[in-house]
């Protein structure tokens, strides 16, 4: 009979005591859960005939309420608050605190700011231009001709056409030359660094986007020896002394000569290893001296004023520093990857 168990369970209640805070889980265990006593004589309660509900609804709503009350109870004297109380206590002050967990420079960033600190030391200024360039910084100013493949769409991620002019995400830092020259007077001593973006698949060899600085140094009798001396200087400090460089003849549109630099193969020391496929050579560079018609196309008199220039993939050199052997690796910000450049903080 439900008034009998009601009253069986009353009086349990009531000789209870709660002396800790395992009681007082255990009680509620027993009569608060979904599946306790409560709930039980509920349910038992809805089977019941009409005129005994009249009588039992008070009753059982009676025991429920005294039943909560005492929970009540024995959550105030033992409830969450007493149970920190106690754990407090326990705590070993005199143990080592747990460390903040720093992050890491990237890198790319590390290297770049190393490239930038040599120049620096030169004298060279930094400069920085948009990643959103006009088809007259990005292409025309440096002398690409009208139909040159480094147009074509498989290479440039082009955005839309504004007064008839190509806009388009810049595939080098050349486009920063000419904003420089654009903007002010010989001499310029400047070095750039920044994201480009090519229109590639990307792959362990080849991303869509990757960073390069750029170098200009324009002013009067600058000569092709200068720019050997301050290459050859910029990778003595950055690989270290000893490290050789060759210059090969090549072409860009923006220089006249032009050429690529190699340095000795900074694994092997020249002997020859995979990296530099036996040759002792690895490629770290363009340069060459600045075409007059870029001079000109930047309002700069090409009687009175040479100059040279340079660019590198900052991607490449930080690969030859590190020996990282996939692009992708920079750009997905694996933790595993990152953390083990913790070389510095700031
Ligand atoms: N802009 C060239 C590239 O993206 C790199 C380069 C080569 C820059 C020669 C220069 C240079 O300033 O003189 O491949």
């Amino acid at each position: 009979m439900l008034q009998d168990k009601i009253k069986q369970y009353t009086e349990e209640i009531e000789q209870i005591t709660l002396s800790s805070a395992a009681d007082v889980e255990n009680y509620r265990l027993k009569f608060l859960v979904s599946k306790g006593v409560i709930k039980g004589l509920f349910e038992e309660f809805k089977t019941v005939s009409s005129e005994e509900k009249r009588v039992l609804g008070k009753v059982l709503n009676e025991f429920k309420q005294l039943a909560e009350n005492k929970y009540q109870e024995g959550q105030e004297l033992f409830g969450k608050s007493n149970v920190t109380a106690t754990k407090r206590d326990e705590v070993d002050l005199t143990l080592p605190g747990e460390g903040f967990q720093l992050g890491s420079r990237h890198p790319l960033s590390l290297v770049r700011k190393e490239i930038v600190e040599i120049f620096k030391k030169l004298g060279f200024v930094v400069a920085e231009g948009p990643e959103i360039e006009d088809d007259w910084h990005n292409f025309s100013a440096l002398n690409f001709p009208p139909e040159h493949p480094a147009r074509d769409m498989q290479d440039t991620f082009f955005i839309k056409k504004q007064d008839g002019n190509d806009i388009a995400l810049r595939t080098h830092t050349s486009s920063v030359q000419v904003r420089l020259m654009e903007a002010g007077k010989p001499p310029f001593r400047a070095i750039m660094p920044g994201r480009v973006y090519r229109n590639e698949a990307i792959s362990a060899r080849a991303h869509c986007f990757f960073h390069q600085v750029e170098g200009l140094y324009v002013d009067e009798n600058v000569s092709f020896a200068d720019l050997k001396q301050t290459l050859f200087h910029f990778v003595q400090e950055l690989y270290g002394e000893g490290t050789k460089v060759r210059f090969r003849p090549s072409y860009f549109p923006f220089t006249e000569p032009s050429a690529e630099m190699d340095i000795s193969c900074t694994i092997c020391k020249g002997q020859g290893c995979q990296l530099c496929k036996g040759s002792g050579w690895v490629e770290i560079l363009g340069c060459g001296m600045v075409d007059p018609n870029v001079l000109e196309n930047c309002g700069i008199d090409s009687k009175k004023y040479s100059g040279f220039a340079f660019g590198m993939g900052i991607e490449r050199i930080t690969n030859l520093k590190y020996e990282i052997k996939d692009l992708r690796l920079f750009s997905e910000n694996d933790v595993r990857f990152l953390s083990q450049f913790e070389t510095e903080i700031i």
